[in-house]
């Protein structure tokens, strides 16, 4: 049995991961390089490519982004995130991916391309919440576009409070 302590920084050595843009952790584990590449407007994609994701106490925000594949989410450990998603119309949708199910904390989370997505670790035991990524088409960063917050509060002036939280100040 392993005695170490499952902890943020026991995880990014165990896992192997790095810092990504839009904060937080991950690594690729998969690309479906033995299959066709598929076509999309952007070009030749992987079939779908898969990574694990992890945010922590300090890089605890998934700043907003936008992808233009589907992304499907798998809650692995931790504590529970928060996820924010402003739809094409404007509609802003807001779950929870965590482990607690019956109350109604989401195992699993669909993300069509064409959103703006943003993720939050809420503050728990843990501090940090693992969760995996599967990405069809897949992910190329040609496809994904980080949210410019003087962008996107102008886009929906609605969400400027929840986009000045969920975005870098880069003014
Ligand atoms: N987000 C979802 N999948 C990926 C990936 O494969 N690489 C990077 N950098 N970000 C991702």
């Amino acid at each position: 049995m392993n005695s170490r302590p499952m902890t943020a920084s026991s995880l990014i050595a165990t896992l192997a991961l790095e810092p990504h843009i839009e904060g937080g952790f991950f690594r690729r584990t998969y690309q479906a390089d033995h299959r066709d590449r598929i076509g999309t407007e952007g070009g030749q994609r992987f079939l779908m490519t898969s990574i694990y994701y992890l945010l922590t106490e300090e890089s605890p925000v998934g700043q907003f982004h936008f992808n233009q594949s589907d992304i499907l989410h798998y809650f692995h450990l931790g504590d529970a995130i928060e996820y924010n998603l402003i739809h094409a119309d404007g509609s802003l949708q807001t779950l929870v991916m965590g482990s607690d199910v019956l109350a109604g904390q989401h195992l699993q989370l669909h993300v069509p391309g064409g959103i703006w997505k943003a993720s939050r670790l809420l503050s728990g035991s843990n501090s940090f919440g693992l969760i995996s990524e599967a990405v069809s088409p897949g992910f190329d960063f040609a496809d994904m576009e980080m949210g410019n917050r003087q962008k996107l509060t102008a886009q929906y002036p609605q969400h400027r409070a929840l986009i000045e939280k969920l975005t870098r100040d880069e003014g």
